[in-house]
């Protein structure tokens, strides 16, 4: 080894430690693909309703960049990029658009961008969804195809109470049951539990989750997850 390829590698050394890069989380390594801004509010949006929003994503390295892949939280969101390869300096934009149906109140998505080097940058995209009792909201239901793989599939073969409202139920509520786009489900009784989870409330929101109503779930499943919950408060 030369003394230029010894000194470069010492230098590396010493500079990884204290690379501009490390803010918070010193361990996390973001994409040169920065989001810009990485913060979107898109206002108000009636349920039903498409929201459809452009995020500019720059190159800030010296080098050429390529988005491998974009996913976004939520499957009711898509993100397209107008271009992969982008240049050093250089941006493209990323055409997002959410599915607004079921959405209520504060609405938070995040989209997330993988680069070549494995490497993530990450948007957040808010937005306030009003009810609109004349949308063509139809018979949409959160267990239909585009949207079964998320909110019904993964219940199948489930029995344990825990396991299945991580599964179908905390996506909403939260992962405790603390309250999340849908209300806090602590300090309710066993059997009034039961009666919602297999009815729903009657609307669209909160959909009959039993088999016989069209939902995901058995009788035995909705039973495990009403106990999982009644004893929350134990
Ligand atoms: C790839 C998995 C996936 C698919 C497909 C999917 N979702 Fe979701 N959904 C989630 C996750 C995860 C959350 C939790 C919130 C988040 O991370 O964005 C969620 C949350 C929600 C919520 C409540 C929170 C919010 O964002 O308001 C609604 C309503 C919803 N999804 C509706 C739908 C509808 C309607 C479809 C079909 C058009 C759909 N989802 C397809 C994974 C999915
Ligand atoms: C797509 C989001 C979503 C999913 C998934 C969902 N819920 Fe809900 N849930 C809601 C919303 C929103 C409400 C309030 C509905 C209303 O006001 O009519 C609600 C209401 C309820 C209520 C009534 C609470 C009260 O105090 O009135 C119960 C109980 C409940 N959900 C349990 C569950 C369980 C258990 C699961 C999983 C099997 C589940 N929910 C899945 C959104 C969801």
């Amino acid at each position: 080894m030369n003394i230029v390829a010894a000194l470069f590698i010492l230098l590396c050394a010493l500079a990884a430690p204290i690379s501009p890069q490390a803010g918070e989380q010193p361990t996390a390594q973001h994409s040169p693909l920065v989001f810009e801004p990485a913060q979107t509010d898109l206002g108000t949006i009636p349920e039903g309703k498409k929201a459809v929003t452009y995020l500019r994503v720059r190159n800030s390295s010296d080098q050429m960049q390529q988005i491998i892949d974009i996913q976004a939280s939520c499957g009711c969101t898509t993100a397209e990029p107008e271009t992969r390869l982008i240049m050093p300096g250089d941006f493209t934009r990323i055409k997002v658009t959410i599915d607004t149906f079921a959405k209520q109140n504060h609405v938070q998505k995040r989209i997330t961008l993988t680069d070549a080097h494995g490497l993530s940058s990450e948007a957040t995209l808010t937005m306030r969804i009003t009810r609109s009792p004349h949308a063509a909201i139809g018979n949409r239901s959160i267990f239909d195809a585009p949207c079964a793989r998320c909110h019904a599939e993964p219940a199948q073969g489930k029995t344990e109470g825990a396991a299945l409202f991580a599964a179908v139920c905390a996506m909403c509520h939260g992962k405790q049951a603390e309250g999340a786009s849908g209300p806090n489900l602590h300090h309710h009784a066993r059997q009034a539990l039961q009666q919602i989870i297999t009815h729903g409330t009657g609307n669209h929101y909160m959909p009959a989750f039993a088999r016989r109503y069209g939902g995901p779930l058995t009788t035995e499943q909705i039973a495990a997850i009403s106990r999982w919950l009644a004893a929350l408060d134990e």
